[in-house]
């Protein structure tokens, strides 16, 4: 499908106000998940209104589950109980949505029917054997195209068995098909992380009532108990709010909040980045919400410096490299990134997209196989490619608010998997951006 495109241009304005994000998009598939197969009915609320969620709930609907929408962001889901489930009558499309297909693949290894998941182009490209291999030895079966791709074929089976993994890739979504297969097998499922990864699943397990042991890089369960419905409360998604926590140290006299984030410790590497590099956010008081920590942040103005980005940070902000290519892209002297080859496999190859984007905007960058070297200097106007990935669109956008001349992003229409309602919210904020061809207003 041919792209959206927009036109970033310098801002004459700070940024300030009081900003609510939407919700954490991480949380928002869990929370449809778990709560379809729970006994009663759940409550959600601050759900994210994006394709890729919506796109879990169209496919839970496939399978049976009546999910009422009451409201923009809130849900009742009637749930089916652990073996409710419904065979399908169609394929279940994904859509641009890696962690409902890769969290899918566990749930549906354990049921007594075949499926068949699916995506848009970008999903059928990105790598599924990571989570393949390890149900495979659960006594899963699957159909996958050559090299373990998508669309994949699911088999029924009604006897899985638990596994002790330690997964090659740290990754959260693996961790969490492994989990959702757990729930369905005989004995204990036991996974241990090189790296450890947000902790969602596991936290959501917990808040459902389903016994499960966790602590960072490790997750217990076994199989056989009950989910019980629950309210869920989603935050605002911190990969959301950082292009704001960028955008607002970067444009000078910005002074803006950001309202209710959710800043799962596992989620917040940009944080330490940022400060690394002497950005000025503060954190309000945290609140406890449905077992996640909650806050308001306000970001500031304030000159950035590069920084090494360490090994041990990457898990923590896998998502936040396309708008830390910008913070450093604006920071004096350099920014080196290392051990962040996963962002090759991400809804594009951020590497690469990234780096191509910038060079073309006037940053010299150098794109490594696994990172990047980054000189901060100005941005100049121009024209860059986001190749489809919301993420990197997003952070383009950012660019060209400080750009010298306006900056042209091609293929935008992907926001919308991620960040509904990106444009209005970011010209509410103070961003001089507009659709592509639009008059500005
Ligand atoms: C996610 C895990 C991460 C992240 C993705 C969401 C999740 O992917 O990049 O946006 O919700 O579990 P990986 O597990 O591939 O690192």
């Amino acid at each position: 499908m041919a792209g959206l495109d927009w036109l970033s241009s310098p801002t004459e304005t700070p940024l300030h106000g009081r900003i609510r994000v939407p919700g954490d998009k991480s949380i928002s598939h869990r929370a449809i998940m778990l709560a379809a197969l729970a006994e009663g009915c759940s409550h959600i609320s601050g759900f994210l209104e994006g394709e890729d969620t919506r796109a879990t709930a169209t496919i839970f609907e496939q399978l049976g589950v009546r999910i009422e929408k009451l409201a923009a962001g809130e849900r009742w889901v009637h749930g089916v109980g652990l073996h409710g489930l419904c065979a399908p009558e169609d394929v279940l499309d994904c859509g641009n949505a890696g962690t409902a297909m890769r969290l899918l693949t566990g749930l549906l290894a354990g049921q007594v029917f075949d499926s068949v998941l699916t995506g848009d182009a970008s999903l059928l490209k990105r790598p599924m054997r990571r989570v393949l291999e390890p149900l495979r030895q659960m006594s899963a079966g699957f159909d996958a195209r050559e090299g373990d791709l998508p669309p994949l074929h699911i088999h029924c089976r009604s006897n899985l068995n638990g596994c002790r993994v330690t997964p090659e890739i740290a990754s959260a979504q693996v961790k969490s098909a492994i989990l959702l297969a757990g729930l369905y097998a005989q004995g204990n499922t036991e996974v241990h992380e090189l790296h450890p990864t947000r902790d969602y699943t596991e936290r959501m397990l917990a808040a459902f009532g389903w016994p499960i042991e966790f602590s960072p890089g490790y997750a217990r369960l076994s199989g056989g108990h009950v989910l019980r419905a629950t309210d869920i409360v989603v935050p605002a998604d911190f990969s959301s709010a950082a292009f704001l926590l960028v955008a607002g140290s970067v444009i000078p006299g910005s002074n803006l909040h950001l309202l209710d984030v959710g800043l799962n410790p596992r989620r917040t590497g940009l944080l330490q980045a940022l400060r690394a590099m002497g950005a000025d956010i503060r954190e309000g008081p945290i609140r406890e919400q449905g077992g996640e920590r909650v806050a308001d942040l306000q970001v500031r103005h304030a000159p950035l410096q590069g920084v090494d980005i360490p090994e041990a940070w990457v898990a923590d902000m896998i998502d936040e490299f396309p708008a830390l290519f910008v913070a450093a892209a604006l920071a004096q002297g350099s920014t080196r990134i290392r051990g962040a080859g996963e962002l090759r496999m991400k809804e594009s190859d951020r590497l690469a997209v990234m780096a191509a984007g910038l060079r073309k905007l006037g940053v010299d960058i150098e794109e490594r196989p696994d990172g990047a070297r980054i000189e901060g200097g100005p941005i100049h106007g121009g024209e860059v490619d986001s190749h489809a990935d919301h993420r990197c669109a997003m952070a383009f956008a950012v660019a060209g608010q400080v750009a010298d001349d306006a900056v042209l992003i091609r293929d935008c229409s992907n926001v919308n998997t991620s960040f509904p309602g990106f444009v209005p919210l970011m010209r509410q904020a103070g961003f001089n951006l507009s659709l592509a061809g639009a008059v500005p207003g």
